[in-house]
């Protein structure tokens, strides 16, 4: 089987690129390959994370371009040196052009720390405490150009005991580690299909994403 390869996008920490490189490794898995790592901070601990497993990086900073659509064309220029099947956004901070998202059509996934539809956007945890929701959790789904609003691919949750901002964000990022790694797998293996707009998974047609339990 030839192998399946993803770009990663990131701003910060990084620990679910690490959680893609650490399931990769358990699982011996040659068949997914991270082929680049991008950020818009140099700073990133994720970067450091890449360069200690030889993954290739870069890393473009906002504030030397005039427009969000010059900095997205920077990276678009600079992707073409690299192959990938799917492009993963892995704790990304910045909202992506309508012309990157066309670029990668349905290519596009994005991790975030909330169960979509509620709660888009920033401060996720946040929200959970000030509204004493009764679950959390997170969702990935295909990027399309509103905010956190594309197809709904998979999505876990956990049931809020304890409405303190550190054991939220660390319980999210715990099923984040799974979340992830898994859907991008199933996506390799072609268990996920994404055509016309109409998601499958396993052949059935799931338009509200499906719930994994872990
Ligand atoms: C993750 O919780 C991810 O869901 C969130 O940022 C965190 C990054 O963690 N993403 C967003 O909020 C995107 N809007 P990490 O840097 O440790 O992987």
């Amino acid at each position: 089987m030839s192998s399946f390869k993803i770009a990663v996008f990131l701003s910060g920490n990084g620990s679910n690129l690490q959680s893609l490189i650490d399931t990769k490794k358990i699982n011996n898995d040659h068949s997914l390959n991270i082929s680049v790592v991008f950020s818009n901070n140099k700073n990133a601990l994720g970067i450091k994370r890449a360069k200690e497993n030889n993954i290739p990086f870069f890393t473009l900073d906002p504030k030397k371009f005039n427009s969000r659509e010059a900095f997205d064309e920077a990276i678009i220029d600079k992707l073409k040196d690299f192959d990938f099947d799917l492009l993963v956004l892995a704790g990304y901070m910045r909202i992506l052009s309508e012309k990157f998202v066309k670029t990668y059509e349905d290519k596009i996934i994005n991790l975030h720390p909330s169960l979509l539809p509620k709660y888009p956007g920033l401060n996720t945890h946040e929200k959970i405490i000030e509204n004493k929701e009764i679950h959390h959790g997170a969702t990935v789904h295909f990027v399309d150009s509103g905010l956190d609003t594309g197809q709904i691919i998979g999505y876990s949750k956990f049931e809020v005991n304890d409405y303190d901002l550190t054991s939220l964000e660390q319980k999210v990022h715990e099923i984040e580690h799974k979340l992830l790694p898994l859907i991008c797998s199933l996506i390799k293996n072609d268990e996920i299909k994404f055509i016309d707009k109409i998601l499958t998974i396993n052949g059935l047609e799931y338009s509200n994403g499906k719930e994994y339990i872990f």
